[in-house]
């Protein structure tokens, strides 16, 4: 009886499914989207999911919770054509053992401190020497290669991922517990807008940045020395060998810096200049034009070949151009490839490097109890 009354009740509710709803075609899925899946597990066991945001042309990101990583995104060219535009890995491993911040967070200090020291409301705290004897991206894990929590926010025309991580007091060195979260957002105008928010329970410092390294050929083989690339800066900050900023400002007139109208990357590249030498390549802060704390347009990579531009969208006072002179082809990427040198770029959006042991830079990167950190900053696909 019991079992009929099941049966009975299933043949009715599968009825009133079939005559409610049209069947779904798979070619017709509602966009936008967001598709959630196992890409790997930690040595420890725990899981690492992806999720991939697509808007209603189509435009993909997809994101794994471990670093926060952006793992692919596919937008079209100037035929429409969607193709992969950042270097990764094909799986977990590749970004567990990673030296390169592929499509990562970086945190709690995007770029460098030097000697790995600073000072703050009279103690002095000591990080990782994990670049020489500077700290680099946050020290040995930083946020790129910790789980964070994924909340996927479905929305009619924007798919947003929100992800937090809570990094404890003293962990990598810092003071103070903060709790990060990043939410990424994929937008109809196929715009990966990223939004920060940080808080403390004790004075701290906090810098951090996305780290996508962006070919716009969508072919890793091909170098970026001939995608054009605009800056709106009139100064850098130069460095010393290891990189360290001086502390003073650079105008970029008459400089291999000068970014200032569309440029081959690859034109001045090679010119005989200290601060290239330093960077081997470009791997410099540039000094925003119009910093007021609100987000305005600051840079834009263009690629003939395949009619892709990017352009870059923040609130920050400083953004890292690195055209990825550390790659050297022993780097294997997806799809099996070797990724050689200067294969990708960085547009990393920032307040300056070393600011803890700079005074004179504002804004302060001190974050303290009771106060929120907010950085927005977004990477806009389009073609010409
Ligand atoms: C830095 C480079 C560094 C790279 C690591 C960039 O943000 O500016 O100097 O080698 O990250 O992938």
């Amino acid at each position: 009886m019991k079992t009929f009354s099941i049966l009975c009740f299933m043949i009715i509710a599968a009825a009133g499914i079939t005559a409610a709803q049209p069947v779904t075609d798979k070619r017709t899925m509602p966009h936008p989207a967001i598709e959630e899946k196992l890409f790997g597990k930690l040595r420890d066991g725990r899981e690492v999911f992806s999720f991939t945001l697509t808007n209603a042309s189509g435009t993909r990101a997809t994101i794994i919770n471990f670093g926060a990583a952006v793992v692919s995104l596919y937008v079209p060219d100037r035929n429409g054509k969607l193709a992969d535009v950042v270097l990764g890995y094909d799986s977990l491993d590749g970004y567990v053992n990673s030296t390169t911040y592929f499509g990562v967070i970086v945190g709690r200090y995007g770029n460098r401190i030097a000697k790995g020291t600073f000072e703050l409301e009279g103690n002095t705290y000591h990080l990782a020497h994990n670049d020489g004897e500077n700290s680099l991206h946050g020290g040995v894990k930083g946020f790129g290669k910790v789980l964070w929590d994924a909340q996927p926010i479905e929305d009619s025309n924007n798919p947003a991922l929100k992800l937090t991580y809570v990094s404890k007091d003293g962990e990598e060195g810092y003071p103070g517990t903060v709790t990060l979260s990043v939410t990424y957002t994929l937008t109809a105008q196929n715009e990966l807008r990223i939004e920060y928010t940080g808080t403390t329970d004790e004075p701290t410092i906090l810098n951090p940045t996305h780290h996508s390294y962006f070919n716009l050929t969508s072919d890793p083989t091909k170098t970026i020395l001939d995608h054009e690339l605009m800056i709106d800066a009139d100064a850098i900050t130069p460095v010393d060998a290891a990189l360290i900023p001086t502390g003073k400002f650079l105008d970029v007139t008459n400089t291999p810096f000068d970014f200032r109208k569309l440029t081959k990357i690859g034109l001045r590249i090679n010119a005989n200049n200290e601060q290239l030498k330093f960077g081997r390549g470009y791997d410099h802060n540039f000094v925003l034009n119009h910093y007021n704390k609100s987000v305005r347009k600051v840079a834009e990579v263009y690629d003939a070949s395949s009619g892709r531009v990017l352009e870059v969208f923040t609130d920050q006072p400083g953004i890292q151009f690195y055209s990825g002179n550390f790659l050297n082809g022993t780097v294997k990427g997806k799809n099996g490839v070797f990724y050689q040198h200067r294969t990708g770029l960085c547009l990393e959006a920032q307040c300056f490097p070393d600011s803890p042991n700079k005074p004179q830079w504002l804004p302060s990167v001190t974050l303290r109890p009771g106060e929120t950190y907010r950085q927005t900053t977004s990477y806009k696909f389009s073609t010409k």
